[in-house]
């Protein structure tokens, strides 16, 4: 299980008690985490807000035999319907994409009922180990001028105490912070690599972990 499928475990578990579960989905891509949780709970209500067309259309055409599911094709900046009524709002890898940081996040806060849960989960993957002078660029441009950027195009790095303080400038409860960063993707590659085809360079603690969790 790969470490998002096990924090939704974790968010589905907590909202498996509520008749008619409620959980928005902020930047939900093509939404494929949440069709099994969705075929498991017919009640459960989820809405995603995806700004990318052609993602939100795969993520309708994945999910039409649900009608309990809804994808919105826009910026998670305005309100929607049920606004305010969310058990769960969540964000997956989404942040570091977001031109209007606050904004964003004061409408994760705005969009749950008083003592709904809010996830946020992001990658700093981009900002701290960028692969390639591309990616290097769009990080800068991003972290310094974001303004100048398409939303699709930003990438940058997001500072957690920011984050925090803009969600309890809300109202919101700050509960639990956790930090799971890995190294890029491409050295995560090699290590995978080099722990499966020559496992005596890599010390037992690594090789015994679960390495979806490994700090590297
Ligand atoms: C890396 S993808 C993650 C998709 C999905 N959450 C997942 O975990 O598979 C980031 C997503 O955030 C969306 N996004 C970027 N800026 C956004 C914004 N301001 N409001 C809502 N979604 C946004 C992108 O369109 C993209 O689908």
């Amino acid at each position: 299980m790969t470490f998002k499928e096990n924090l939704l475990e974790k968010i589905f578990s907590k909202i498996s008690q509520i008749n008619e579960p409620r959980i928005l989905d902020m930047g939900s891509g093509r939404s494929k985490n949440i069709l099994r949780f969705l075929s498991q709970n017919p009640k459960l209500h989820y809405v995603g807000i995806e700004p990318n067309k052609a993602d939100a259309n795969f993520a309708r055409d994945l999910l039409k035999q649900y009608t309990n599911a809804t994808i919105i094709n826009q910026l998670g900046y305005n309100p929607i319907e049920n606004f305010g009524q969310f058990d769960v709002c969540m964000s997956l890898s989404v942040l570091e994409h977001v031109k209007e940081l606050k904004t964003f996040l004061t409408n994760s806060v705005k969009a749950v009922k008083s003592g709904g849960l809010i996830v946020h989960l992001y990658d700093l993957g981009h900002s701290l180990y960028a692969t390639s002078l591309k990616e290097r660029l769009q990080v800068s441009l991003s972290n310094n001028f974001v303004d100048l950027l398409p939303e699709s195009k930003v990438a940058r790095y997001v500072n957690l105490e920011q984050v925090s303080q803009m969600l309890l400038g809300q109202g919101a409860e700050v509960r639990e912070v956790t930090y799971h960063q890995m190294r890029s993707h491409k050295d995560f590659l090699m290590f995978l690599k080099l722990t499966l085809t020559k496992k005596k360079f890599w010390p037992e603690k690594f090789l015994n972990g679960n390495l979806k969790f490994l700090n590297i």
